[in-house]
């Protein structure tokens, strides 16, 4: 029995969305609310007039506002916090500020995205070694990714990368959720075994923020840009370090990472200042306040919605496409997808695995998706379908009637 209507926690009046393009593939870009585009308008206005513009209510105020509607969405302190550009730098700054010694390695599933592979192995001249760890029989990727088998309900990707911690592995490195395959890692399971062997979990958390509720329980850091589940534009993001972790790391160093850098009064030429201690140490240097609008905007909203609501919304829409493709050719990855769902390990992104069809099978599927205004996306021999809090049971009836119609690829 297909489980009735709900609303969607985020009202679709709220986004600029239109039937001719019915977007599920925030797992590439999400849309921005409306509201964002009010603030950031309001703010370029006050660029026009640099007088408009307030020390405290806008240098100071909008980071700060950024700060404490992050902190909420993550269930943490805005103290340990930093604004910054996008995931890969963040973990660039975590990868640069690390205490490393030769022969130190930093472990990570195999086939993560490259911000998680670029920053560290951009340290091998200093002696920094990464190594990949499969995370089920047959997974595959690089050259390999369309030969990659797909996980499923008994998968234990969490044992693999627990069992190939080594002496000389210092961070763990992993992604919330996939970005191919949608695999949803157990956070608190890896952080149990990193903290028993003094590895630092690092997250890559941007396919899961703003449709999945976060425990910050076990990590050491967790970065993410803001402009796909957390409906942002693309150029701002975010990284929450737990103290402990920050205060191994050397700051970044920009003007604004030292006590009292914009007290104006004492000469800024005065280099006798403590570094901060807190989330600000580790940012790129002046705020973006432009973006800093648009993201306190979008996060307004899913605070306000919680993400609870919008978790227990796209599990709906997910069943309900599920089930509309279950006697279609697509049945034996609808069995899969459900297990993995019921295993809890599927976020926002039902990932369809192209059997043994192809790239270019996998292209003309999509197409025939475009042509009927369906925009969903092919990562590396996976049909993403991915839906968020504003999507609606009528959506999943065109996903479906796409799908369905074509059959399996
Ligand atoms: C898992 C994952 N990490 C990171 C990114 C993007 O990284 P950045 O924020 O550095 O552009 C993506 C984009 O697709 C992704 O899927």
């Amino acid at each position: 029995m297909t489980a009735p209507a709900l609303n969607p926690p985020l009202n679709p009046a709220l986004f600029h969305l239109d039937e001719a393009h019915l977007w599920v593939m925030h797992c590439a870009e999400g849309p921005v609310p409306r509201a964002a585009m009010r603030v950031v308008r309001a703010f370029m206005h006050k660029e026009l007039q640099p007088w408009a513009m307030g020390f405290e209510e806008d240098f100071v105020g909008l980071p700060r506002s950024l700060r404490a509607e992050v902190a909420t969405l993550l269930g943490g302190r805005a103290e340990d916090v930093s604004l910054t550009p996008t995931t890969s730098s963040g973990l660039v700054a975590l990868a640069q500020g690390f205490p490393w010694q030769p022969g130190d390695e930093v472990l990570a599933p195999l086939g993560e995205f490259p911000s998680n592979v670029w920053p560290w192995l951009a340290l091998a001249a200093r002696g920094l070694s990464f190594r990949e760890v499969p995370l089920w029989d047959g997974h595959g990727a690089g050259a390999e990714a369309w030969a990659s088998t797909a996980p499923g309900p008994e998968s234990d990707p969490e044992a693999r990368l627990i069992a190939a911690l080594g002496p000389r592995t210092r961070i763990l490195s992993v992604s919330w959720v996939r970005f191919q395959d949608g695999l949803m890692l157990d956070l608190q399971r890896l952080g149990a075994a990193c903290r028993e062997r003094g590895v630092a979990l690092v997250v890559d958390g941007i396919q899961g923020l703003g449709t999945v509720p976060l425990n910050l329980e076990g990590l050491s850091a967790m970065a993410s840009g803001g402009y796909k589940g957390l409906l942002a534009p693309e150029g701002l993001g975010l990284l929450w370090t737990a103290p402990e972790f920050r205060a191994r790391l050397a700051p970044t160093g920009s003007w604004l990472s030292v006590e009292q850098a914009t007290d104006f009064s004492r000469p800024s030429t005065d280099l006798q200042r403590a570094w901060l201690t807190d989330g600000r140490a580790l940012e790129p240097g002046g705020p973006n306040l432009l973006h800093s609008a648009a993201l306190v905007e979008s996060l307004r909203l899913l605070n306000e919605t919680g993400i609870p609501a919008i978790q227990a919304h796209v599990a709906h829409l997910q069943g309900g496409l599920l089930d509309a493709l279950q006697a279609t050719p697509w049945a034996a990855e609808v069995a899969r997808l459900r297990g993995l769902g019921a295993a809890g390990r599927l976020g926002s992104i039902l990932s369809f695995h192209h059997g043994h069809h192809g790239p270019e099978a996998m292209e003309r599927l999509l197409r025939s998706g475009y042509r009927q205004g369906i925009f969903a996306s092919v990562r590396e021999g996976y049909l993403r379908v991915a839906f968020h809090g504003f999507h609606t049971d009528h959506d999943v009836n065109r996903v479906a009637a796409w799908l369905g119609g074509a059959g399996a690829p």
